[in-house]
């Protein structure tokens, strides 16, 4: 008989995948090079002080990186940028071949179009299990209510029902 785990990766995958949420882009100047990635892992915290967070893996290549930025950029996609969260999740030699963005002042990375933006500084970084939990405090930030959020769900890009 196979014995089956609920906790098995897959599962858990599956089960946590069901959860829908957006797609933010991670971003900021790595010197003079935008370096990021995608994450849905964001949620808003604390309105006083403003914070918000990030799970991030510790498998990760470029978070060692991005961390040691002054500022970091938090782009909410728009339902147009699903080419954009793919293009920051994959190994390619550089993630922001033909996207638009732009640098904050402090060198927060903010993707052009999107339908929000902040702009952090690591407040503490949690340790948890394979994953780190990165507090962000928010020093700005802004939204556009005219551009459609994108979605993801059960491993999928998808949008808001008009
Ligand atoms: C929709 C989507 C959401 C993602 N969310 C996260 C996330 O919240 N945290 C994370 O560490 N990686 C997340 N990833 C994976 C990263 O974008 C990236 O692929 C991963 O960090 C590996 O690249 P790296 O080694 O350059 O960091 C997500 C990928 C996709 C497609």
């Amino acid at each position: 008989m196979v014995m089956r785990s609920a906790l098995e990766p897959r599962q858990l995958r599956r089960v946590f995948g069901s959860f829908p949420t957006g797609v933010t882009a991670l971003a900021a100047l790595v010197g003079d090079a935008p370096t990021g990635l995608a994450a849905n892992s964001f949620v808003s915290v604390s309105l006083d002080p403003p914070m918000v967070s990030v799970c991030v893996a510790r498998t990760s290549t470029t978070w060692p990186r991005l961390r040691e930025a002054n500022r970091l950029g938090v782009s909410v996609l728009g339902a147009h940028q699903e080419h954009v969260g793919r293009q920051l999740s994959a190994q390619v030699a550089d993630r922001f071949a033909a996207l638009s963005w732009r640098a904050s002042q402090d060198g927060a990375v903010l993707l052009e179009g999107s339908s929000a933006w902040l702009d952090c500084s690591i407040e503490r970084e949690i340790p948890a299990g394979d994953h780190d939990i990165v507090l962000l405090r928010v020093h700005d930030l802004d939204a556009d209510p005219a551009v459609p959020p994108l979605v993801f769900h059960g491993s999928q890009y998808r949008r808001l029902h008009p």
